[in-house]
């Protein structure tokens, strides 16, 4: 799968063990940066690979900052993106199978990596069900003026 990932000052670490352990995966990660650990702005991160999920570039999308709260934010701005910060597995896989999000955000600082490591393989292996949630998408959308 084409993933898109990016993160701040403070997620840098955690995006890279989880681009190292996508690639090993088999995905194609398209790493937005940042690689440091300079202060930097995290809408701008988000808004990157937001509009490269929404594009069609990449498939997915996922986002690490401090909390994941300030990506989550941002990603949820561009129109055709539904991103979530999940608490723990289970609502990670229920955002995909009943809202189908297409960006994960995540935080280094607040979240523990086994449980990240989870979240991020049932978000990606986890299909959308379509039926009668396809209808709520469709009522999200229209609020982006489609
Ligand atoms: C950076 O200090 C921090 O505010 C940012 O990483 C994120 O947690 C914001 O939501």
């Amino acid at each position: 799968m084409k993933i898109a990932i990016a993160a701040d000052h403070a997620g840098f670490r955690l995006k890279q063990s989880l681009v190292d352990r996508l690639e090993a995966q088999g995905h194609r990660v398209f790493d937005f940066g940042t690689n440091t650990a300079d202060s930097c702005d995290y809408p701008e991160y988000a808004v990157e690979v937001s509009r490269s999920v929404a594009s069609g570039e990449t498939a997915r999308g996922i986002l690490v900052c401090g909390t994941g709260l300030g990506m989550c934010i941002t990603a949820n701005k561009v129109a055709g993106i539904r991103a979530v910060g999940p608490c723990d597995v289970t609502q990670a896989e229920m955002s995909r199978r009943h809202n189908d999000a297409n960006v994960l955000c995540l935080g280094e600082r607040t979240m523990d990596n086994r449980m990240i490591f989870d979240m991020v393989d049932i978000w990606l292996s986890t299909e959308f069900e379509g039926g009668r949630h396809a209808r709520r998408l469709e009522l999200i959308a229209e609020l982006e003026g489609k």
